[in-house]
């Protein structure tokens, strides 16, 4: 076989990406973008590799948020902020309540470009190309906004390269350390769940004190001050991912240097498309999002293409079937994974699956179902003896009002009231928090099964 090239993208059926229509600017800006430097480095995106190995096995679990689609006017230092804030308070609760290490990717600095159900919307009769994320065009409902224009492909960068500068500040500059786990609290959570993560915290800093005062020190310890956070995004815009591929002289493979993890969406998950191309010849974890139309042909297919040599951590299959479906769909999934022998690390994305229209014309997502499809894929696990090793959430820290439901109730009503995504609805704080503790209840609950069945 020849060997892969960062091109070989370009001679497969491609779908969900746009026509530019001026080849010489795509030409200039793609050309730039490839002497940026890239936005991670390959060190990080093998050590994510390892971790997300452990999680595969159940030593470890997969925290993956944030939002739908990131949008330029919606970029702020404070929105970064209270996204990684909630990240680490969830992290918490998962850690402390489930006694497990949470790996933590935000869906971050690079998650622009959006797969979308039709290439055209109407709106009072007038048709027009789809919005698909900042990247490519713009939202607002005009001929000239939706042309895709390569340029934006440079403020992406530029918006990931700031994003992801301000995510490593946080992560090591002393904002993560655990001694302040009070601090990362957000003033509007207010609910019977904040008062439990409030009492938690208490707990743990008088553990901290303990060990201070039993001559342990815990400053000055990097592991608690510090965390690990990645990046994540769906590799889309194959221009934009290939501009930023860089050849990593360590290991002589390619990374793709625009994010830590990228996953292939379930729209563009064609065993022979150019996504899967794309994705099979870089170095990172990859993540492959399965919902209810994945056959167990070709998941067998993507997982030899995949992940040839079965590395650990390299493939994560992020199952999104929707509440009620998991059972029917997930087995066949799992019995495929089993008979191939594939090493991969199962998550649950219970967002895709459940998104309704609701009376007032909002897209949305009811809570109760978020949750319900999150207990079915503990319990499909369970059944099947095999890990549930991490959860995928679109989320946010903002006290938005776009999924209905949770214990600060938003209801249909109430959509309008703060509904700010550029694509899909997200949790807001409260509502991430609140899944949280049911993760670490579900995990909990596992661990002592697991323990009788061994004890
Ligand atoms: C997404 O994660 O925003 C998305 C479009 O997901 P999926 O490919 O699972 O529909
Ligand atoms: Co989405």
């Amino acid at each position: 076989m020849t060997e892969w090239q960062k091109t070989d993208w370009r001679k497969k059926p491609r779908v969900q990406m746009p026509d530019y229509t001026d080849q010489a600017e795509l030409n200039a800006v793609e050309a730039q973008l490839s002497h940026y430097p890239p936005l991670v480095f390959a060190g990080e995106a093998r050590k994510l590799k390892t971790q997300l190995g452990a999680a595969a096995r159940g030593e470890a679990f997969l925290l993956q948020g944030g939002d739908c689609a990131e949008a330029f006017d919606q970029f702020s230092a404070n929105a970064i902020r209270d996204t990684f804030k909630v990240m680490l308070q969830m992290a918490m609760v998962l850690t402390y309540g489930a006694k497990v290490p949470v790996v933590k990717v935000g869906r971050m600095a690079g998650q622009f470009a959006k797969p979308r159900s039709a290439p055209t919307e109407v709106v009072d009769g007038v048709e027009l190309p789809s919005y698909r994320g900042d990247i490519i065009n713009e939202l607002d409902f005009t001929p000239e906004a939706r042309i895709p224009d390569p340029r934006k492909m440079l403020q992406a960068y530029t918006q990931a390269a700031a994003t992801l500068n301000l995510l490593r500040a946080f992560s090591t500059g002393g904002y993560a350390d655990v001694h302040q786990v009070h601090q990362w609290t957000l003033g509007f959570t207010e609910s019977e769940k904040a008062e439990k993560y409030r009492e938690m915290a208490g707990r743990i800093s008088d553990t901290l004190d303990f060990m201070t005062a039993a001559g342990i020190t815990s400053s000055g310890n990097h592991a608690l001050q510090t965390v690990d956070f990645y990046t994540s995004h769906e590799a889309l815009l194959l221009e934009y991912e290939e501009a930023l591929t860089r050849l990593d002289s360590t290991s002589g493979k390619w990374l793709a240097g625009s994010g830590h993890m990228v996953w292939i969406g379930d729209r563009t998950r064609q065993p022979d498309g150019a996504h899967v191309e794309f994705a099979r010849g870089v170095l990172n974890p990859i993540g492959l999002k399965c919902g209810p139309s994945m056959t167990a042909e070709d998941l067998k297919v993507l997982l030899a293409k995949l992940n040839p040599e079965n590395e650990a951590g390299r493939l994560t299959l992020i199952a999104r079937f929707g509440a009620g479906q998991v059972a029917e769909h997930l087995p066949r999934l799992i019995d495929t994974v089993r008979s191939e022998g594939a090493n991969v690390l199962w998550v649950c994305d219970p967002m895709h699956g459940n998104t309704i229209k609701s009376a007032s014309g909002f897209k949305t997502r009811p809570f109760d179902l978020v949750l319900r499809e999150v207990q079915e894929f503990f319990a499909v696990h369970r059944d099947q003896g095999t890990i549930p090793g991490g959860v995928h959430f679109e989320m946010t820290g903002q006290d938005v009002t776009e999924c209905t439901g949770g214990v600060r109730a938003v209801t249909e009503e109430n959509l309008s009231d703060r509904y700010h995504t550029a694509c899909d609805p997200r949790l807001n704080a409260s509502q991430s928090l609140e899944l949280a503790f049911l993760v670490a209840e579900e995990l909990s609950a596992m661990r002592d099964a697991r323990a009788v069945a061994t004890g």
